[in-house]
């Protein structure tokens, strides 16, 4: 029988991982693979690091149901020290008759000469290399070669999967989506745990992936082009100005989601908001799907962040004192990549260079775009253009005091 053995600190096991062994398996044809995690260094930092009893918990999660698989905790219970060597010979011991095949990633190839008694392990066990990154084969076949004396060495040709735990960690650590890298049930160990400093669901809230979905499904292709250039914009504004991007992004994403349900829909959700509603925005039915919105997606997607919710409650009409965030989504919706009004470009520099000009300069546009429609000014609105104006008049003066006292 063949077999493999593929050792590393699976910290945590991913699909990359899983994909790498199977590609070999299928490739060389071992019938089972032992997965051996290794025993990691105490020293390393605590966050990044976790026990070798998770690791190894989360490695039988992901292996379980495939029988190629099975789990050792051969390194982690050793007090020897990990080299290789010490690992083959233990499976050498528990299968004199089989093939043994070492599997390791091309960068370990590389570097193989150096590790201990590495003749050894060639004369035991065939090292087969999966390359781990796209277009190191020629040095990964010249490096075969090189050690072909000792023993049998097989480079794979299958594609290489370009994930690292490293990256994963990270994304763990921010919050970022991480689901898709990981098996289920090693990424509900990872937050029940709170493993790689994991901080709760709540960050997972930012997470646009699946709101995507919703919105390509429920918007028509141009709102939905448009939602997506006004989360970029957003996210762009929100580097520009500190705050947090991917929650700019977010608010931007879901800004127009009620945008077009039937106008019967929106106002059920505006009068069963519970929100202060002006009469003018009552009477105004293209103002309703920001009201609707907000309210929407703090019931039906569990959005709590209130500055967000109020982004997307006041990006028609704004209002005095608004918060960086909702500035930035009430620009962003103005400014977004598909926006092609005659002075857009003149506010799109206006946006990056001078916030209070810009948030005055869409009320004033916005205002004159309500007067010359015959429309009616919501009080909010009104009250934003007075607050912008005083804000960017005190910001004159306070730089030229002077031209207060003209
Ligand atoms: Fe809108
Ligand atoms: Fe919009």
């Amino acid at each position: 029988m063949r077999i493999g053995i593929f050792g590393g600190s699976f910290n945590p096991v991913h699909n990359g991982h899983i994909h790498l062994a199977r590609a070999a398996a299928e490739e060389f044809g071992l019938e089972k693979i032992y997965l051996v995690p290794s025993r990691i260094s105490p020293h390393r930092s605590s966050d990044e690091y976790v026990s070798g009893e998770d690791r190894l918990a989360m490695l039988r999660m992901a292996a379980e149901n495939d029988p190629l698989f099975e789990v050792s905790d051969y390194e982690l219970n050793s007090d020897r020290v990990s080299y290789s060597i010490y690992t083959i010979e233990h499976f050498r011991g528990k299968h004199p008759q089989d093939e043994l095949y070492l599997l390791v990633g091309s960068d370990m190839l590389l570097s193989f000469d150096k590790w201990y008694r590495f003749g050894d392990i060639l004369s035991e066990a065939t090292l087969c290399v999966v390359s781990r990154n796209q277009g190191d084969m020629k040095l990964l076949k010249k490096k075969a070669a090189e050690l072909s004396r000792f023993g049998d060495v097989l480079v794979s040709e299958s594609s290489p999967v370009i994930i690292s735990s490293t990256e994963i960690r990270k994304k763990i650590a921010k919050n970022k989506n991480f689901a898709c890298y990981l098996n289920e049930n090693v990424v509900q160990y990872i937050r029940s745990k709170g493993l790689y400093s994991y901080r709760g669901d709540a960050g997972l809230l930012f997470d646009p992936d699946e709101k995507k979905k919703y919105l390509k499904a429920n918007l028509s292709a141009k709102r939905y082009v448009h939602s997506l250039n006004v989360a970029a914009e957003c996210r762009k504004l929100a580097e520009k100005y500190g705050e947090d991007p991917d929650k700019a992004y977010f608010a931007g994403l879901l800004h127009d989601i009620c945008k077009e349900l039937p106008d019967a829909d929106q106002k059920e959700l505006v009068l069963n908001s519970g929100f202060t509603v002006c009469r003018e925005e009552i009477e105004t039915r293209s103002l309703w799907h920001a009201i609707a919105g907000a309210y929407f997606i703090k019931t039906k997607f569990g959005v709590e962040d209130i500055d967000i919710l109020n982004a997307v409650r006041f990006h028609t009409v704004g209002r005095a004192g608004m918060s960086r965030l909702e500035e930035i989504v009430y620009l962003g919706d103005l400014i977004s990549a598909d926006r092609d009004y005659k002075d857009v470009d003149r506010m799109r520099k206006l946006s990056y260079s001078d916030l209070n000009s810009a948030m005055l300069e869409a009320f004033a546009f916005s205002i004159k775009s309500v007067v010359k429609k015959g429309g009616l000014v919501p009080v909010c609105t009104a009250e934003g253009y007075n607050f912008y104006t005083r804000l960017v008049r005190e910001e004159k003066n306070s730089v030229n005091p002077k031209r207060g006292l003209k």
